[in-house]
């Protein structure tokens, strides 16, 4: 089987526009939440449980911050929905870092996309449908169809460099971003593809979404009044997710590829896992049997024992049920066969704390953090975690960041269906 290496990175979260200000940040201990209560249509806000979230900062290129005409031209700017325009500005970044701009006709067809949204625009087609409503046909843009379709993402990134390779859009709710680099990983090693530009993007930050979530009793809604400690996973008090946005994208290649050209090589992509729960539309089963299958899986696949795996970034969320399943899955997985003999061993965090649920983006992003961990040992921590219930006894690096070896990182999804996805990164050596 042909080997896969990460050798470029780009990302925007609520911790700001690049990798680097995010991920010094992160470690720093920052926070991106903040009250929307203020924002666009405050009545509808006022209505809402929960009226907290991560949203990208608003401002310059050389302050970390976003504006699209940093990025776009205007005629694209107004194409494109936010969770494309994101998308491109990730690519941009991932394809500088990794220095991979093909002229060759070769290397174009060589060179695909991988990347998906789990939602994607919801706000031009409740725009869209209170315009018809109103005013019928002629209120409906050209540009509506495009605007909406996931796969657009992947479509605007492929015309923009001239990618031929394959041009593929997973949406698989929050495992979008897991799943995208999974699945692009498995093009390389299958030939199908020498380098893929792989993962998620969203922007869903509107009344509407939260209510969606509000009702089916997912957000976090005690902490309206203090933003930055209401993304808590692991801890005690938590009571739901913080909704937030942004993009994640890596540039993945064919190890002899990446060695050929000199390209830094962050991190062997090493083991991808899937499962479902079969179980419910939004909760877990309790025990993690989904999330337990998907890690097993990931570690088989890269021939990885699990006493192996210094580092877990966990999906967890800050919801009761789901911090609790995937909690004890990891314990099921890291002190059973080949695993280690105490739980205070296993190092696991959430960085959901400081960045909230990026939903489609969450798993690319997360994976960036735990290809970060692999290149510079060093684990970013779980915000707000302060206090531990029972059978919540491993380390999950609360409060601040710790350093130690990493040779091998997990990194986990889940998403609502019930899907589960777990990638497993290495040092190249
Ligand atoms: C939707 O409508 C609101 C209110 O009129 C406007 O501010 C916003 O820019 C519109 N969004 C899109 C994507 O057109
Ligand atoms: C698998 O995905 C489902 C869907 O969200 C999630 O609820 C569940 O937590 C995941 N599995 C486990 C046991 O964590
Ligand atoms: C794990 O280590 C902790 C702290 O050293 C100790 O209190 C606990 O009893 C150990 N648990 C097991 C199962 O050995």
């Amino acid at each position: 089987m042909r080997r896969v290496v990460v050798t470029g990175l780009g990302a925007i979260t609520p911790l700001g526009v690049g990798v680097r200000r995010t991920w010094a940040r992160l470690l720093a201990g920052d926070c991106g939440i903040q009250s929307v209560a203020h924002l666009e249509f405050s009545a509808q806000w006022q209505q809402l449980p929960s009226t907290v979230a991560g949203t990208i900062p608003v401002g310059r290129r050389e302050d970390g911050k976003w504006q699209a005409s940093d990025w776009l031209d205007q005629g694209d700017e107004r194409r494109m929905a936010k969770f494309t325009q994101y998308a491109i500005a990730a690519a941009e970044m991932a394809l500088n870092d990794a220095g991979w701009k093909p002229h060759t006709q070769e290397h174009k067809e060589a060179t695909g996309v991988c990347l998906g949204s789990g939602i994607g625009n919801l706000e031009e087609l409740y725009n869209t449908s209170i315009a018809y409503e109103k005013a019928g046909y002629k209120k409906v843009s050209p540009l509506f169809v495009p605007q909406l379709l996931i796969n657009l993402g992947a479509g605007h990134i492929s015309m923009k460099y001239g990618f031929q390779g394959p041009n593929h859009a997973v949406t698989t709710a929050c495992t979008t971003g897991a799943h995208a680099i999974g699945d692009a990983s498995r093009f390389i090693a299958f030939g199908d593809a020498n380098v893929m530009i792989a993962g998620g993007s969203e922007s869903c930050i509107h009344p509407l979404a939260l209510a969606g979530f509000a009702r089916s009793r997912s957000l976090a809604t005690s902490y309206n009044h203090d933003p930055k400690s209401s993304s808590r996973p692991f801890d005690r008090d938590r009571c739901g997710f913080v909704i937030a946005e942004g993009a994640g994208v890596v540039v993945l290649e064919e190890l002899e590829h990446a060695k050929a050209r000199g390209a830094r090589i962050y991190a062997e992509v090493r083991g991808y896992g899937c499962s479902g729960d079969a179980h419910h539309i939004t909760a877990p089963k309790e025990d993690g049997g989904g999330a337990l299958l998907a890690m097993q899986r990931a570690l088989k696949n890269g021939g990885i024992r699990p006493k192996d795996v210094d580092y877990i970034n966990a999906h967890a969320t800050s919801t009761p049920l789901g911090d609790a399943a995937e909690n004890s899955a990891i314990k099921a997985l890291m002190l059973g066969e080949d695993g280690l003999d105490n739980e205070s061993q296993i190092a696991v965090s959430s960085t959901k704390g400081a960045i909230g649920h990026l939903l489609g983006a969450a798993g690319a992003v997360e994976a960036i953090f735990a290809i970060l961990a692999v290149q510079e040992n060093i684990l970013p921590p779980t915000l707000n975690l302060h206090n531990h219930q029972d059978g919540f006894n491993c380390n999950y690096i609360p409060l601040s960041a710790q350093e130690k070896q990493v040779k091998v990182s997990v990194s986990n999804s889940f998403g609502f269906g019930g899907t589960n996805a777990s990638l497993a990164f290495s040092k190249y050596t």
